[in-house]
């Protein structure tokens, strides 16, 4: 979840660290902090609260060195006060630790710390990392030394920088098991180490990856790797292809903004090279490494994703069902991980993650694997942990999501799922040829179709501002926009902090409406496919009981204004992309709503991007 940055070489450390933290906001932003070596010693500035706060205490006190690293957190230990930001000190400050993840026997270790002298000032479980590193660096060890005596003594997830006077000059970054990214980037006398892309990008893009159990030894001019026993490591490099620009706001008001801007390009770079042009096939690249027959061969698909994957889980579901008739079913990685979940022969897991560290999507993998599984990763973020967990990858290609509440990935993850879906019809034969090209000719003209929902923000702006004051919301689908309705009500919970419940519209005779009446915008994914009659009929039980009912319905729909208070108009397409449509207008409406409540829509409150943590 935390934001970790370092910088090593002749430039001012401090603005390039405070430049990556602000990268990095995404990943935690209840307090910041940067250290750097100078003079033989380490001066550390933190500050609770937006990267702002740390801004100007820095412009208070200006530091200078050209060695240091910078932390964004969001707090899973100690609360999110100036004293528990990272990053931490021992004793003497003249060591400093940064950590993503959590040290989960740091009480066990902390006890005979203290009994043997160590002052600890924060409630956090990383500052036992520096005091354990405080006794190692008295023996005379190494930095890198002091850290393999260390770390294998954490148990738990981390993800670490850590620098010290005693060893100038240096960072020493690791990571001891999956708790987010560490990716060391190279530059020209000068290195970099992030836990994300965005925080290097305006810098290098040629860079490493470090995987569990790894640790880095980075200087200006040279950097080294060794496996936590030690052990001299030879770690590929890797040039990305992300751009800088894409990672920055553009002139929107917000990256959310932006992001749902983007999605007719990024649906358009998801879709190139998927299809061969000779045969019509849908391809993927050399990172798919299933035969044609194992193809064939497969009995079951399980689909898991967490929030907003999870959801794309579900229509992904639906669409290998339909396209290739293989059983599917959805499963929540946290509740899969831990329920000795059953894998048939041959059985193929599809983890789908934009940002491919989601811890417990991580551990399905896994355990989905030690079970025997084929594990195919529908990912993002290139050089991801999940990229490496996967036997195959399917990657989503539409560059950096940087706002926490997710929009183009999604989009990207539907594409994504129906282009599989296509691809495992083809070779089942379950998908003639005509109908392959029927089905791709409507993926290629979903960007045109988004953008055409795009034009109408004026009017949702306009919807939005009229509901933005109330307090619950209830979103209705049913059949494929059933996973629609969960997603319009994850977006407007997470961006605006009103209560939002999606629902099966089926479902509303069994509880949800006690819940109906006038004060509650009930908003009814009503689309022209085979349940549409379904929807109105719950539409209609709606408005028998005094709700208010916002209808998202196609252009050419005459009927349905009489149904429902407010209409919100699609373009028609087939139903099976569809859901990669009708979400927009409900990103632009949570957006819209979140915006005129004053919050911070690229940050929400107690979330953050990459959930790196249980
Ligand atoms: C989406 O708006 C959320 N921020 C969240 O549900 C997110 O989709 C989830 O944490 C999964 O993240 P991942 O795709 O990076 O694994």
């Amino acid at each position: 979840m935390c934001g970790i940055v370092g910088y090593v070489g002749s430039r001012d450390a401090t603005p390039l660290l405070v430049g990556g933290l602000r990268r990095l906001e995404y990943r935690g932003y209840d307090s910041a902090g940067v250290a750097v070596q100078q003079n033989g010693k380490l001066e550390i500035r933190r500050a609770e609260g937006k990267l702002d706060n740390l801004v100007t205490a820095v412009a208070q006190h200006p530091l200078s060195g050209s060695v240091g690293i910078g932390h964004t957190r969001w707090a899973t230990h100690g609360r999110p006060t100036e004293q528990n930001a990272h990053p931490h000190v021992d004793c003497g400050a003249v060591t400093a630790v940064i950590h993503n993840g959590i040290i989960e026997n740091f009480a066990d270790l902390k006890a005979p710390l203290v009994a043997a002298g160590h002052r600890f000032t924060s409630e956090t479980d990383t500052e036992v990392v520096v005091h354990l590193l405080e006794d190692e660096l008295a023996k005379g060890a190494l930095l890198e030394d002091a850290a393999l005596a260390v770390l294998p003594r954490l148990e738990g997830a981390a993800a670490l920088g850590l620098i010290s006077a005693k060893d100038p000059g240096k960072i020493v970054a690791a990571r001891i098991s999956n708790a987010g990214g560490v990716i060391v980037g190279y530059g020209q006398g000068e290195n970099f180490i992030a836990s994300d892309m965005p925080a290097l990008l305006e810098h290098t893009r040629s860079v490493s990856f470090l995987g569990a159990g790894e640790l880095a030894i980075v200087t200006a001019t040279a950097v080294s790797f060794r496996t936590l026993d030690g052990k001299p490591l030879t770690k590929e490099r890797t040039t990305v292809t992300w751009d800088p620009v894409a990672a920055a706001k553009s002139g929107y008001r917000h990256f959310m903004l932006k992001e749902i801007h983007e999605q007719p390009r990024a649906i358009s770079d998801t879709l190139l090279g998927r299809v061969e042009r000779t045969t019509g096939r849908v391809v993927f690249d050399e990172n798919v490494r299933m035969t044609d027959d194992q193809v064939r061969a497969l009995p079951r698909i399980t689909l898991v994703g967490c929030g907003t994957a999870g959801h794309a889980a579900l229509v992904g579901k639906y669409l290998i069902e339909r396209l290739a008739g293989i059983p599917c079913d959805v499963e929540i990685p946290s509740e899969y991980r831990y329920r000795e979940p059953v894998v048939t022969n041959g059985q193929l897991i599809v983890a789908i993650t934009q940002s491919g560290e989601t811890v417990d999507t991580l551990a399905a993998m896994h355990e989905a694997k030690a079970r025997g599984a084929r594990v195919l990763a529908l990912v993002n973020v290139v050089g991801s942990e999940a990229t490496r967990a996967a036997d195959d990858v399917i990657y989503l290609h539409t560059g950096p999501e940087i706002a926490v509440a997710s929009s183009k990935a999604y989009t990207a993850m539907l594409v994504d799922l129906y282009l599989f879906a296509i691809y495992l019809g083809q070779r089942r034969g379950t998908v003639d040829p005509e109908r392959s090209r029927q089905l791709l000719a409507e993926a290629f003209h979903l960007p045109t179709l988004i953008d055409a929902v795009l034009g109408q923000e004026p009017k949702l702006k306009a919807l939005a501002y009229r509901y933005h004051g109330a307090r619950d919301f209830l979103f209705l689908g049913r059949g494929i926009q059933y996973p629609t309705a969960l997603e319009g009500a994850l977006k407007l919970k997470e961006l605006s902090y009103i209560h939002a419940e999606g629902t099966a519209g089926g479902e509303m005779k069994h509880g949800i409406n006690a819940l109906i009446d006038e004060h509650m915008p009930v908003v009814a994914i009503a689309l022209r496919d085979p349940v549409y009659r379904k929807i109105v009929s719950n539409i209609a039980e709606v408005r028998a009981r005094a709700g208010v009912v916002i209808a998202l319905a196609h252009d050419d729909d005459e009927e349905i204004a009489g149904h429902a208070d407010e209409v919100v108009r699609i373009p028609r397409t087939n139903e099976l992309i569809s859901p990669a449509l009708a979400v927009v207008p409900l990103q632009l409406f949570a957006y819209h709503v979140a915006d005129r409540r004053g919050n911070d829509v690229d940050q929400p409150r107690n979330l953050a991007k990459a959930v790196t943590v249980e």
